[in-house]
């Protein structure tokens, strides 16, 4: 798509009704490799331009929370190589690209259980997440060796561990106790989830917080997605009734 139209589709946004936290599952890098005849790694690679470009788009829009799941609990069991491979380059393109985020304002977080990361790859971001501490405009929110599952238990075993304390009773127990021993704690809930690759499903992703996102699923693979298909989707989101669980005369 030209640049003219990525400018059209820009403009049509509604700056006022902006998804304020925007959560994307980058699917198909490895399908984008293997139908060039490229290893896969090829694919992680180009996927990482992707992340720099929708990272831009969504800062420029105004998005306030960008979350990118990039390394699931699950991707621990894929071959060896291509763990080191992937942790690698995250490492690397996060450590290249902090003095850009630094001047665009953008403050770098992260999801996940950061203790199964080598000590060298958890300080080298934790750096990076110094650095950008003091930046105000997007969050971006890298769900790494990150599983919900692994979370919600995780936050289950905390909140037994205050009841058993006598700090909580179970009657006490709310939604929001739940929400606040998860790791996203400090972020609001996803409005829009995305999905590159086609598939539909939401792979142990912020299984409790996307309770009520409106949810995109696009085929194009993560390397190919652009700033237009970001926009799209936005646009989309835009176009739909959110009803919470309400009449749409309710929520009119
Ligand atoms: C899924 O594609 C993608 C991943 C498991 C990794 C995504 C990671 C990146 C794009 C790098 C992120 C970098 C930074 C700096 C955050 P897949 O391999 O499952 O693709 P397939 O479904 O086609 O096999």
């Amino acid at each position: 798509m030209s640049t003219d139209n990525l400018q059209e589709l820009i403009a049509g946004i509604d700056r006022g009704r902006l998804p304020r936290h925007v959560a994307i599952i980058m699917d198909g890098n490895g399908r984008w490799a293997k139908k060039r005849g490229m290893e896969r790694s090829a694919g992680h690679v180009e996927g990482v331009n992707t992340v720099r470009r929708i990272t831009e788009i969504a800062s420029e829009l105004g998005v306030g929370y960008l979350t990118l799941y990039a390394f699931s609990t699950e991707n621990w069991n894929r071959p060896q190589a291509e763990v080191d491979a992937l942790m690698h380059l995250i490492v690397v393109a996060i450590e290249r690209e902090t003095p850009d985020l630094i001047k665009n304002n953008v403050r770098l977080t992260m999801i996940g259980d950061l203790d199964r990361l080598t000590d060298e790859a958890r300080e080298r971001l934790k750096r990076c997440m110094d650095d950008t501490a003091h930046c105000t405009g997007l969050t971006l929110v890298l769900a790494l060796s990150y599983s919900s599952r692994w979370e919600i238990t995780r936050a289950a075993r905390e909140i037994a561990r205050e009841v058993l304390a006598g700090h909580l009773s179970p009657q006490e127990i709310t939604d929001d106790t739940i929400s606040t021993h998860l790791t996203t704690a400090a972020i609001p809930d996803p409005d829009l989830l995305i999905r590159t690759g086609g598939d539909m499903r939401i792979s142990n992703f912020l299984l409790w917080q996307v309770a009520y996102a409106e949810i995109y699923v696009t085929p194009t693979y993560w390397p190919d997605f652009d700033k237009t298909d970001f926009c799209r989707a936005v646009a989309e989101y835009q176009r739909r009734e959110r009803r919470f669980g309400l009449t749409s005369e309710q929520v009119k």
